[in-house]
Order: structure tokens, then C-alpha cells, then sequence
């Protein structure tokens, strides 16, 4: 059986740097609530015409590819994730697709918001492990900016999230001592509403205890998106931050255990812990939780906010760059959020 493993990686981040006191101009928040609740300190905001979550990806693919020795006419399969797409439809993947003027490969987008990288990187894993594919660009990318509420309203979302994009090029070995050793992913949709953006969408207020009113020919059409759901704001995510973050903290380490406890594992083995950066809280608890070392644990959420799908890669790039990864390296990427939904990998990079 073939072993995949990291070949390349990259990532892009805007220009734009966001200071939690530049927030502070649409809405009442302040640097110290930031700081004291998430960690937060900073986020980047891509350009509002020239930058989309597909052209970061792409500047990040690119430094992956470059990274890999390859080039994107090599790339056998795309796997996309992110929750803030170009296009309602078609996906981001065949628009990387085409900017990269690759062959005529399939492009796969995934839909899993925070745990999105890890969920794409386990399809990579399945696929080149089956001997399908040979190399495949894994992404995640988020331009969070274009679709957050900046007013007092959405505060608890908004100061939260920032704009990146993370890629590797997942390749096919014969080397078993080294890659991507197992991939754990889970789903409960029980609380699906409490971290969600409802609009635009099919549900017509199905799963709530608020039911839409039956309505006449003239409303036909403007259920997906309708002027009463922009009035109201429901075109923006909605989080119940509290009731997110208790279950975050029970996920991640039980979804880190698992991975370590099916390779036969402890944490005193990992070298490095990437979580996803959804709060620095949660990631101190998840340390404190599974008694790590401050150099077990790798978090870039105070520069760069929480970037979704692209938070992962982002911080195993910049942790790898700045020389924290070795070859040989035991090497956690865990995720958890919306849906909910959570996951991890254990790799020896
Ligand atoms: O990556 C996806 C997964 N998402 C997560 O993992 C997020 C998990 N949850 C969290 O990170 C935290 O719950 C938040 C950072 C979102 C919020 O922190 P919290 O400590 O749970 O605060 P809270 O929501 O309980 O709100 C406390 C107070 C409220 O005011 P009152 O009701 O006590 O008067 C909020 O209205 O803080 C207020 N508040 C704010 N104040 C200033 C909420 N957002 C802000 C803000 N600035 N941005």
C-alpha cells in the first residue's frame, strides 16, 4: 500500500493587518475583551475586489507546488475546503483549477468549516493510499471579511475571525516510516444551528421552532435570500460562543487521544500539537488537558485570527518555516467546529 506524505507546503495571508482597536470603529468592543477572551490581537482582511478565497489559495498552492519540486501540470486531484466560496456554486476547486492551468483533474470542495482541512486531507489520505492518485493539493482558504456582521450585533462572531490561506501537495511514498499515519473524523448534528449561517439556504425555517408563514406567489423565489432576512441579519453566522466552546474542549482531546491511542501512542510522544485556532483559551485548555509543553503546542491565532478551514495549514506552515517540524517529527493536526463537527491526523513528518 502507498503511504502519503507532506511534499510541500505554503501559505498566503493578506497584506492588511486588522488591530483589535481598529474594530473598534463599527462596533463596541474593545482590545482588552478581545485579548482577555481569545488571544486575539490582530487579524488580516484580504482586498475587498482583488483578493477572493480562490486567489489566496492559489498564492499559497503555488509556494506548496514550488515546495513539492513539482509543478501544477503534476497535481493529480483537488481537495478544497472552505465555507467561504467564491460562488454559492460552482466550488473553489475549479476555479484553482483554472488559475493554475492544470490538466483536466477533479476538483472535490469540502463543506466542514473548521475541521475542513483535516476532513480534505483524510480524502487526500484515501486516495493516494488506495493508489489512485500520486499527488494531490490539499487547501483550505477563508476570506471570513466579506461576510461577517461589524456591528455591535455580531461582535462575539466578527472580532473572531480573520483571512488566510494554507496548501500542501499530499504525495504518494513507498516510505512507510513516514507521512500521514491515521485520520480520525467524527459528526454530531445535534447543535448544528448553534454555530451556522441559516441564508441564503433551503430550510425555509424548518429545523427552528420558528416557522415560516406559508407564503404567496409574489414571495416565490425570495425564499433563498429575501430583503426581510438582510433586515434582520440572518445573512450573517450565528454562534452560541459559550455552548461551542464547551464542547470544543472535550472534542479536541478526545479526538487527539484517539489518534494517539490508534498508533499506540502518548502525548509525551508528539513533537508538535498544531489545534485549530479557534480561541488561545481552548488551546491552553487542550494543553493544560493533556499536560504538554509550551513547545508541544503551536498557536498563531494572535496574528492572524481564526482563519476556519485555513487556520490549520497556516500554523503547520509557519510552524515548519520557523523550523519547529524535523523530519521524523510525530506531528497532531486537530480540528474542531460548526456542525459540529471535529477531527484529527497524526503524521511523522
Ligand atoms: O472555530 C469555530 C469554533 N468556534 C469556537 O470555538 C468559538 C468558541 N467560543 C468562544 O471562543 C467564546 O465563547 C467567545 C470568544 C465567542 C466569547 O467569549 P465568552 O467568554 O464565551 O463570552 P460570552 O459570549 O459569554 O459573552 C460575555 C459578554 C456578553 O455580555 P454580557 O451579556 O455579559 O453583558 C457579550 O455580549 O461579552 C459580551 N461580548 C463582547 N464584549 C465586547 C461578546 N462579544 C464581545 C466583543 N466585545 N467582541
Amino acid at each position: 500500500m502507498h503511504q502519503s506524505f507532506i511534499a510541500g507546503i505554503g501559505m498566503y495571508v493578506p497584506k492588511n493587518v486588522v488591530t483589535n482597536n481598529d474594530l473598534l470603529k463599527y462596533m463596541e468592543t474593545s482590545d482588552e475583551w478581545i485579548q482577555e477572551r481569545t488571544g486575539i490581537q490582530e487579524r488580516r482582511y484580504a482586498h475587498r475586489t482583488e483578493e477572493t478565497t480562490t486567489t489566496m489559495a492559489v498564492e499559497a498552492a503555488k509556494i506548496a507546488i514550488e515546495r513539492a519540486g513539482i509543478t501544477p501540470q503534476d497535481i493529480d486531484f483537488i481537495v478544497f475546503a472552505t465555507l467561504s466560496p467564491d460562488y454559492y456554486f460552482p466550488g473553489c476547486g475549479v476555479l484553482l483549477q483554472r488559475a493554475l492551468k492544470m490538466k483536466e483533474i477533479g476538483a472535490l470542495d469540502i463543506r466542514n468549516q473548521c475541521s475542513g482541512f483535516v476532513y480534505a486531507l483524510s480524502v487526500a489520505d484515501q486516495f493516494i493510499k488506495s493508489g489512485m492518485y500520486k499527488n494531490i493539493l490539499v487547501v483550505g482558504s477563508e476570506k471570513h471579511s466579506f461576510g461577517l456582521d461589524f456591528s455591535t450585533r455580531g461582535r462575539n462572531v466578527s472580532v473572531i475571525f480573520g483571512d488566510g490561506a494554507g496548501a500542501i501537495v499530499l504525495q504518494a511514498s513507498q516510505d512507510s516510516k513516514r507521512g500521514i499515519l491515521s485520520t480520525h473524523l467524527h459528526s454530531d448534528g445535534e447543535s448544528a444551528e448553534i454555530l451556522a449561517m441559516y441564508n441564503p439556504g433551503t430550510h425555509a425555517n424548518h429545523w427552528t421552532t420558528d416557522p415560516v408563514a406559508a407564503f404567496d406567489d409574489a414571495e416565490i423565489g425570495q425564499m433563498f435570500m429575501s430583503h426581510q432576512m438582510i433586515d434582520t441579519a440572518q445573512n450573517f453566522p450565528n454562534m452560541d460562543g459559550p455552548a461551542v466552546f464547551k464542547k470544543a474542549v472535550v472534542k479536541f482531546p478526545e479526538v487527539i487521544l484517539e489518534a494517539l491511542q490508534a498508533n499506540n501512542l502518548s502525548p509525551a510522544d508528539l513533537q508538535l500539537l498544531i489545534p485549530h485556532q479557534a480561541n488561545l483559551r481552548i488551546a491552553q485548555f487542550v494543553q493544560q488537558r493533556l499536560k504538554l509543553r509550551d513547545d508541544q503546542v503551536y498557536n498563531n491565532i494572535q496574528k492572524y485570527g481564526n482563519t476556519t478551514a485555513a487556520s490549520v495549514p497556516i500554523a503547520l506552515c509557519e510552524a515548519w518555516e520557523m523550523g519547529k517540524i524535523k523530519e521524523g517529527d510525530l506531528v497532531c493536526l486537530a480540528a474542531f467546529g460548526s456542525g459540529f463537527t471535529w477531527a484529527s491526523a497524526l503524521l511523522k513528518w
